[in-house]
Parts: structure tokens; sequence; C-alpha cells
């Protein structure tokens, strides 16, 4: 049997607090301190907990060469090699655990930026129940004064004024481009326009052989390297003439591929599940989850300190465009970072080594009262009250 650590991992110092009693009566404040080694691979669906002893042992095993376990028997103590084994952060040529941390190899992830990604992503998780165990005044009371709002360099003698902006039709967009939190129950989105801001976000206005087996689109926001590797995902709920169901986007041929029918209340579940039960975006009649293919643009940018930041950034301009697009017609939109990604990866049958969400996006009519808080100081969308 030949063994070798796993590609990547990170190890995390995590504290945690908790009362004792007992350590009052002795004569202390009872606040029992323990800190836990807390192990994330990508190639394990979750964290590990670590002895010292097994640390210590782990980085002192290869991760480049597979060695024999006798040897490594020789070294190291044999019930410490078998634990990080069984936890499967010492992989075994041959089985299932080496195969998945093959494919990380493979993918050319930057060692921190995989454990920023592993180690980011959410199950389960329902930001309203912690929401609620929050005081009402917790912001304010606890965090204090925020930085101020703008960066001052020089006092106001020493600037220079600009001339005002040449007001456009971007202009007005721009005002109303309002994140919505209050989408219209009772109607549909309509076809031209789903299917408008679809193409406007993610569809493909050419497609070219950039080099031979290199195929790259143009499309209408920028992608670092042009090559494009967010995949749109989608949760329909109310949108004329497409079933409600979980969809993929075909940007070259504008095109839906239905995944699964869903009805009216797995649709809501589901959707309120991906973004983390934030209840005021589950009426969206559409959510479009940006899943990055991170093999599409590690293969350019192998092992890149930059490569990560560029998906993240890839996401944002879809974002906006998204936002401006469905703003345009008269559509509210919304995009979101707390969401369970674990739980979009699954819904949609996705491998995480190969693809992950990394915000939700929604749009479709506003309703006609704002029930929940929109930030729109211009009332460019709401009128003063
Ligand atoms: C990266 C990012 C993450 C966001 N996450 C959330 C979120 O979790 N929940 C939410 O209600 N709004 C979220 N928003 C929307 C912001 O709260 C919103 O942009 C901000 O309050 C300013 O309002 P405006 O978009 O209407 O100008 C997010 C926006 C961005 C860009």
């Amino acid at each position: 049997m030949r063994l070798r650590r796993c590609a990547h991992l990170l190890v995390e110092p995590r504290d945690t607090l908790s009362f004792d009693l007992a350590l009052v009566a002795a004569g202390g404040s009872g606040v029992r301190h323990a800190t836990e080694l807390v192990a994330r691979a990508p190639h394990l669906r979750d964290d590990v907990v670590l002895s010292p002893a097994e640390v210590a042992t782990v980085f002192a095993v290869s991760s480049s060469q597979w060695q024999a376990l006798d040897e490594l028997e020789r070294i190291h103590p044999p019930p410490v090699l078998e634990a990080l084994r069984e936890k499967a952060l010492l992989v075994v040529e041959g089985t299932h655990a080496a195969a998945r941390d093959e494919r990380v190899r493979d993918t050319h992830w930057r060692a921190p930026a995989a454990a920023m990604h592993y180690s980011s992503r959410w199950q389960g998780v329902d930001t309203e129940a912690a929401l609620q165990s929050l005081p009402e005044d917790a912001l304010r009371d606890h965090l204090g004064a925020a930085p101020p709002p703008v960066r001052e360099r020089t006092p106001p003698t020493g600037r220079v004024p600009l001339p005002q902006a040449r007001a456009t039709a971007l202009d007005g967009l721009l005002d109303r481009r309002v994140t919505c939190r209050n989408f219209d129950r009772t109607r549909s989105l309509s076809l031209a326009d789903f299917s408008s801001v679809l193409y406007r976000v993610y569809g493909a206005r050419a497609l070219t052989e950039y080099a031979p087996g290199v195929h790259l689109l143009k499309k209408g926001v920028p992608s670092a390297g042009g090559l494009h590797p967010t995949e749109a995902y989608l949760l329909v709920q109310r949108v004329d003439g497409v079933p409600t169901g979980l969809y993929h986007y075909h940007p070259v041929d504008h095109a839906l591929e239905p995944l699964r029918a869903l009805d009216a209340a797995e649709a809501a579940t589901l959707a309120r599940r991906f973004v983390a039960a934030q209840a005021w975006f589950v009426d969206a009649h559409v959510m479009v989850m940006p899943t990055s293919r991170f093999g599409r643009t590690f293969w350019k940018y192998r092992n890149h300190p930059k490569a990560y930041r560029a998906l993240i950034l890839d996401v944002g301009h879809l974002s906006q465009t998204a936002y401006l697009a469905a703003t345009e017609l008269g559509l509210g939109a919304f995009v979101t970072a707390a969401i369970n990604e674990v739980d979009i990866e699954e819904a949609f049958g996705l491998d995480p080594l190969e693809e992950g969400p990394l915000a939700v996006t929604g749009f479709g009519p506003r309703g006609p009262e704002r029930h929940e808080i929109e930030f729109d100081p211009l009332n460019a969308v709401w009128p003063a009250p």
C-alpha cells in the first residue's frame, strides 16, 4: 500500500469558549477555552478535526511522492498514520479519495485559493434564524461608528472640481438600479423579458476558434482571459411558458437545458434554501446561480495567484449587467453572497471539484407595495414616504 498527503490542506486553529460552573467554584472566571485543529481539504466533503500529533505527521508526509506504508511506519506512529488514512488526508493509491485528490491536482488550483473556496461554502445555513437571535440594535450598539464613507486625502480647498456629468439615459438606469426585495408573487415574468435578460448577461454574441481546440465566446460582459468560465444555472418559479424547475442556460444556442421539473412548493423550498432563508428573495421569478467552471480558467492560469480572484470578479460583472438589463425592462433584480453553495451543488448535480456557485442573482417584476426594505434614497423606484 502506498500513500501520500492530499494536494491541498488547510489546518485552522479554531477557538471555542464555553462556561463551566466547576471552574467558578474553583475560583476562576468559569470560561473554558479550547482550541480545535480543523482541517479542510478540497477532495473531502466535510471539515475534519485533527490531534496535534496528526497535524505534525500529516505535514511530514510528502504530497508529491507516493510512499510505502511500512516505510512510513518506521518513521511515524502507526496509529496516527491509520487515523490520517481514515480521515483521507493521507490518500491511498488506487482509492476513491486518491482519485478525487488527483482531480484537485489536475484542476491546477492555487493552494490558498482552494482553501478559501472550499472553506467558505455553506450548507443548510438559515440567516433568518441568525438575524432573529440578534437584538434589534445589535449593529449600532456592538459595532460602534463605521469608518467614514469617503476617504479624503486633501482638504476641500485642495480638490480640483470636475464638470458635471452630462446626463444620459444611463444615469436614469443607474438611479433606478435598486436591489429588489419585493417581488410580485401575483404576476409572472414574460418570456420575452426573461429571454432578453439572459441573453444580455450570459448570451454569446460570437463564437471564435482562437487557436486549434481553443474556442472563445464574445459576450456583453468582460471575462478574465476571455474564457467566460461562468455557467448560468436557473431556478425558474414564474415565467410565462417556462415550466417551474431547474435549468441550465446554453449561451451559444440561447436555449434552456431542462434539468428537473418542480412543483411550486418544491421550487419555493429550494429558493429559500439557495439564499440561506433570506425571505425577501424567495419570491424572485427567476434565480440565476452564476457558477464558475474552475478547470476552464485554471487551464490557462495554472496555480496562478490571481486566478480565483478573476473568477469572483467575472461574477461581479455578470451581476451588475443583470441588474442593468433587468432595470431597463422595469424589473427588479438582486445579488447575494449569503448562499448555501452545497445545497445548490446538490440540487443541480454539480461536482464541487468541477464547478461551484459564487453568488445567487435574481430578477422579476416588482410588487406594488414595499414590505421589505429597499435602499432608494433618490426615490427613483418608490415614491417618497
Ligand atoms: C457582493 C454582494 C453581496 C450582497 N449580499 C446581499 C445579501 O446577502 N442580502 C441582501 O439582502 N442584499 C445583499 N446585497 C445587496 C446589497 O445589500 C445592496 O447592494 C446594498 O444594500 C445597496 O443597495 P442597492 O443595491 O439598492 O444600491 C449584496 C450585494 C453585493 C454586491
